[in-house]
Order: C-alpha cells, then structure tokens, then sequence
C-alpha cells in the first residue's frame, strides 16, 4: 500500500521532470526553424520579459508570497517604466515597425546582458538568455533597422547604429516654406502685435531663447523650458508632453495661449493679415481656400520642415570621416551607448521618439528644488499625462533631441539646469543609475559637443547681436 503510494508520487514526479525538460528541448529544437519574429516573441514568453515589462504582467506565482509580493511588484514598476514591452509584442504579432527606441532598448539589454535581472535568474534558473538566444535577439533588431530606418547615409561599419546621421533635407514646398518664413516672424499672431514665433524661437540663437521659462505676451513668464525648434520635423508628436501630433497642429497652439501669444481668435488675426495684400496673395496662389487658420498652420509646418541641422562633425564621423571626431570625443560616444543613453536618445534627432518616465530608479521631483507654489508649474510636471490623461503617464516625458544640445542651455523640462555636465550626471541618477568617473562624464559632455549640425551649410551657432 505505502510502495505503492510511493510509486505513484515518484511516477507523477518524473512526469513533471520529463515534460519539463521536453519543453526545455523543445523550445531549443523548434526555435531555430521558426522565422526570426517568432523566435524572438517565443524568448520574450520564455524568458520572462513579459513578466515585468507589460502594462498586464503575467506575474509568477510566487509574487503573492509576502516578502516576494514587494520585490516583485517593486521590479514589475521600474522594469515598466524602463522598458513597455507591450508596442514591440503588437508589432511582432502584426508585422508592423518595432520603433526605433524599442529595437535600442533590447539590443541594449542583450549587448550587455543586463535582463533578465540577477535576482529573477536565481529564481528561474532556465530564465538566462544564453549565447543563441542573444544572437537571435540581436540579428532581429538589425533586420528591423536596416529595413524600417536606415536612410544609407551611414557606411557600413555604422549602419546599425543606434543613431543616424541626419539627412540634407526633407521634401518641401519651396513657396509654402517660404510662407511659412514670413508667418513664423510675423507678430500680427500675437494680440498686441508685438509676440512672434522667433520671439522665443530665434533662428540664429539655435531656436530656443535661453530662459528657464519663456517671457510671452505682456512679459508674462510661462512654466516651462522652450524647446528648439531645429529638427522638431523628427519628433514622433510635439511639446514636452506630447499634446499636439504634429507641426501644424502645435503652429495653431501659441497664437491662443495666454501667456505665450494671447490672441482670441483666427478671425482675429486673419482679420490683422488680411489687410497685407501681399500676403493674401500668396495664400490664394497656394491654397483653393486661401488664407485660413489651417493654411496659416500648414505653411509654419513646412518652413519648419526646412530647420534640420545634417553634417554635424559626429554625423561626419558616421558618414566615414574618421577624423572629423576626437580619440575622447568618441570615447564619450562609447560610454554614451555603454551607460544606456543611446537607448532614448535616439536616431537622427537622438530622441523625440518616444515618451519615457523622467525619474525610473529615483524620484527627481521629490529631490528637485523648485517652488512648485505656481499651478503651471504642477501642470506642466504632469507631462504626458496632459496629452491622455491617463494616470499612468504622469511624469513621462518626451525624450529631448540632443541635436546642438550644446546650444541650447538651460535643460530639462523645468528649465533648472544649466550645463551639460550637471544634466548628464541627472540622467546618470534618474534614469540609468550608473556610477560614472568625472573623467567618463567629462568625455560625454565632449560627445554631446559634436552633436552642432549646419542650418542652411553653415554650423549652427549663438549669434551674438
Ligand atoms: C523580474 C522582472 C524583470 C524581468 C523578468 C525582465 N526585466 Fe527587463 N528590467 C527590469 C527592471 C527592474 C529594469 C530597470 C533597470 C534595471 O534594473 O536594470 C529593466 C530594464 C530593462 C530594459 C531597459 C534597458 C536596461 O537594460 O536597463 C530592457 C530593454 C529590458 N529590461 C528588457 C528585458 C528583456 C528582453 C527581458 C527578457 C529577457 C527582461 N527585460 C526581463 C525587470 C525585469
Ligand atoms: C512665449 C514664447 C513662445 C512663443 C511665442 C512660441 N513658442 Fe513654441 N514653445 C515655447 C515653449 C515654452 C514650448 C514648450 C511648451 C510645452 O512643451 O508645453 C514650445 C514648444 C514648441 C514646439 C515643440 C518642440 C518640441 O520639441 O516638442 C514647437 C515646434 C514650437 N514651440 C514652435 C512654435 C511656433 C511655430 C510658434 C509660433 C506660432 C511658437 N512656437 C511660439 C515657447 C514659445
Ligand atoms: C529612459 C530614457 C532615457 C535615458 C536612458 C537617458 N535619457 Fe536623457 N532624457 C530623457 C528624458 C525623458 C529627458 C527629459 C527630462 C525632463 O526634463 O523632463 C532627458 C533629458 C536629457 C538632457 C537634457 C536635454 C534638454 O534639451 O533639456 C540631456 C543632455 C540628456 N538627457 C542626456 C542623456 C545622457 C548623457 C544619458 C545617459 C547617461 C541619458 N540622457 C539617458 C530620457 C532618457
């Protein structure tokens, strides 16, 4: 009776053993015939990534043992908000474009073999991704650059980069850019006509007025930092939260907003506008319905479409110009990548791609020194929260682009840095945590100095009038 009893625990157990490790087998056996989308949806399964780094995690069963739950729960948030894998899943299943970031992100955990964590390797032991699993992770993200975002500008040798050279010029509408310039400095958009686009956006001060808050009409003081309107063309939606989809949406934003342009209407101003014959000429030429709100939106887009900076001296380098960059200059580009900063910062703007969590291992607000007395102020830390409300996105934040980064002082949303030194050593706290030397700092700082690209062939630089 109790042999038997025996016997049959033994056989339930060897059961389990062997359909362990004929899954285990399998899975190694069947992935290697699999097309590449599917050998790395069946890794993402496999091992664990969807565990933490979905909106719906399917968390293991031991997250509900006390000690376990806050360790896991803990893991799940940050691994979260450092990683969505949920777009990339969709992607997969539809056939559609990874985003850029995303194919960045993996290609980092895999190159430097920072996932799964140690501590959920200790506890899923076959959860390791081993030497196969890393190839197949990293010849997929290749595939996927080369065939949704090379633009062949790069040589070989940098082609799979996670940043690209910016190309010369996007297709435009010469007479609509040219429109577009005039109404870009035209302050009839403003009610007391004395507020223009360049007001806070000059083009020969790199695009952005170097306040830590914009001064608008009346000498109003807005709530957060301008951002620079050079290659805005590449951002994935517009405004440090994202509230607007494209150029032309954001164009119809300032004109009416309070503290920026104040006007009330596009009556109002087409009202203004229309009294320059010449104007009115040119938007009867290019348009069936003339001058409206729309057009007047449409034109600003285009002009701003013509504000890319290519051939900045690192773009050069990629381009195959091996001195166009220092020995330490681009030392500071491999700690760039090697420190996880090329994983956001990305493609030709190096960013603009993507809404990320602003404080993932840290709390930046809690640690911030900012009378946060102003209601704008709270509003505008909400960040894209602003665009969806949806409580999970509060305090995501559209990655900056570092093009002519070093231009455009002060930094971050909050406008409260004002070197890059300080901002790296904030991105090294908040988002990466990672220990870096001074001199590794210093060496970044000097990468980010070779990100000025040229306007109109010559280097973008500080006018000094
Ligand atoms: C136990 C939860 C957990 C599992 C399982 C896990 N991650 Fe993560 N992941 C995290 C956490 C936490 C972070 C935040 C940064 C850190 O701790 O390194 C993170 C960060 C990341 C990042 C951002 C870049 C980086 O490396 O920091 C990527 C990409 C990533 N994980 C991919 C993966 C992939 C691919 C897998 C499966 C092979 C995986 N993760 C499995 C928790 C997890
Ligand atoms: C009073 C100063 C001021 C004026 C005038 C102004 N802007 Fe801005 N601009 C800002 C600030 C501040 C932001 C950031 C606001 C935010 O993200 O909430 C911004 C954001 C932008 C962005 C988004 C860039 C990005 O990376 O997300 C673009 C593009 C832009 N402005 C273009 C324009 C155009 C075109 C006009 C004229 C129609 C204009 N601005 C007028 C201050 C100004
Ligand atoms: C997880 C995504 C992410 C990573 C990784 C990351 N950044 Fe950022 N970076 C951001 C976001 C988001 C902001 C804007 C934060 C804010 O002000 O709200 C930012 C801001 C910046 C700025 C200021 C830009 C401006 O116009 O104000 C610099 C400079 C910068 N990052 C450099 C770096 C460096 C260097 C690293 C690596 C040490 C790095 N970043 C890593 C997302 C990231």
């Amino acid at each position: 009776m109790r042999k038997s009893f025996l016997f049959v625990i033994g056989m339930i157990a060897l059961a389990i053993i062997v359909i362990f490790l004929f899954r285990r087998c399998s899975y190694s056996m069947a992935i290697k015939d699999l097309p590449l989308d599917e050998q790395a949806l069946l890794i993402f399964n496999e091992k664990g990534c969807i565990d933490c780094h979905s909106e719906d995690p399917n968390l293991p069963f031991y997250s509900s043992f006390p000690i376990a739950k806050g360790m896991v729960e803990k893991d799940v948030q940050v691994g979260y908000r450092a990683f969505n894998i949920d777009p990339v899943i969709v992607a997969l299943e539809n056939g559609t474009a990874p985003s850029e970031v995303a194919l960045a992100k993996i290609e980092y955990s895999t190159t430097y073999g920072s996932m799964p964590p140690a501590k959920y390797k200790a506890i899923h032991w076959n959860s390791a991704l081993n030497a196969t699993d890393r190839e197949v992770l990293n010849t997929w993200v290749m595939q996927n650059r080369l065939k949704y975002y090379d633009n062949g500008l790069a040589t070989e040798e940098f082609r799979n980069e996670p940043i690209r050279p910016i190309v010369d010029s996007l297709p435009v509408n010469p007479a609509k850019v040219f429109l577009g310039f005039e109404l870009y400095h035209d302050m009839r958009l403003s009610k007391n006509n004395l507020v223009s686009c360049a007001t806070c956006h000059p083009l020969d001060k790199a695009g952005v007025d170097h306040l830590q808050f914009s001064k608008g009409i009346y000498d109003q003081i807005g709530g957060i930092n301008a951002p620079t309107v050079y290659n805005a063309a590449f951002n994935c939606a517009q405004f440090w939260d994202g509230r607007k989809e494209d150029l032309a949406a954001q164009a119809g934003g300032p004109p009416f907003d309070a503290l920026e342009m104040g006007s009330e209407s596009w009556d109002e101003i087409i009202a203004k506008l229309s009294e320059d014959k010449n104007l009115v000429a040119q938007f009867d030429a290019l348009y069936p319905d003339g001058m409206t709100g729309d057009n007047i939106m449409n034109a600003i887009a285009e002009f701003e479409m013509t504000l890319i900076t290519p051939n900045s001296r690192f773009d050069r380098y990629l381009k195959g110009d091996k001195n166009a960059i220092t020995p330490d200059e681009a030392e500071g580009y491999a700690l760039f990548k090697e420190f996880g900063c090329a994983t956001c910062h990305v493609g030709q703007s190096m960013g603009g791609q993507s809404f990320e969590y602003f404080g993932i291992l840290d709390d930046y607000f809690a640690n911030r020194e900012m009378p946060a007395d102003r209601e704008i102020i709270r509003i505008k830390d909400q960040g894209y929260y602003n665009a969806t409300e949806n409580e999970a996105d509060l305090r995501y934040f559209k990655t900056p682009n570092l093009r002519n980064i070093a231009l455009t002082p002060p930094y971050l949303h909050d406008g409260t840095v004002d070197n890059l030194t300080e901002a790296t050593n904030i991105m090294l706290k908040y988002q990466v945590k990672k220990d870096a030397t001074p001199e590794q700092v210093d060496k970044i700082v000097k990468f980010l100095h070779t990100l000025n690209g040229e306007y109109q062939t010559e280097e973008l630089a500080i006018s000094q009038d």
